[in-house]
């Protein structure tokens, strides 16, 4: 089993869309580990954002992250670090699929809503950047016999 790191931005948790992010995890299967409204200082903005510092639009991102609260998750499951990012769909939501969440809700790539961790090596820094190990809950859900085979 997978763990990575979803994070509903400021936009997303002002236009109230956060229940409707978890519900759809929840939905498809994937074990919530991890979950806490955080009001994002500069400093994890742009320890979480430093791959794209050198970007012309790193300021604008990590001004748009700190304007907010964010809802910081973890969750858990068969390929979640990908199929996370499948449900999340591509970056700019005008281009996203229809029925991923970026796709249903999103018009600007500057307010796309929500982000999932990239591949293993991120989720994993990613849950050690915005979570203690003991803000990780190990839980067995009582569903786990009827989701996988
Ligand atoms: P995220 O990291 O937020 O999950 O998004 P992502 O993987 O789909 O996209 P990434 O390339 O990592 O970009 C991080 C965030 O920067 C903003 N962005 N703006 N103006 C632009 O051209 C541009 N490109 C990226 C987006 O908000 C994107 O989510
Ligand atoms: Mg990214």
């Amino acid at each position: 089993m997978e763990r990575t790191f979803v994070m509903v931005k400021p936009d997303g948790v002002q236009r109230g869309l956060a229940g409707n992010v978890i519900a759809r995890f929840e939905a498809k299967g994937f074990k919530l580990v991890g979950l806490k409204l955080v009001s994002v200082s500069k400093e994890l903005a742009e320890e979480h954002y430093g791959v794209h510092k050198e970007r012309p639009f790193f300021g604008s991102l990590v001004s748009f992250i700190t304007s907010s609260p964010v809802v910081a998750m973890v969750w858990e499951g068969k390929n979640v670090i990908s199929a996370a990012r499948t449900l999340i769909g591509a970056t700019n939501p005008i281009e996203a699929a229809p029925g991923t969440i970026r796709g249903d809700f999103g018009m600007d790539i500057g307010r796309n809503l929500i982000h999932g961790s990239d591949g293993a090596d991120t989720a994993a820094s990613e849950i050690a950047l915005w979570f203690n190990e003991d803000e990780l809950a190990s839980w067995e859900p009582a569903t786990t016999s009827w989701l996988y085979e």
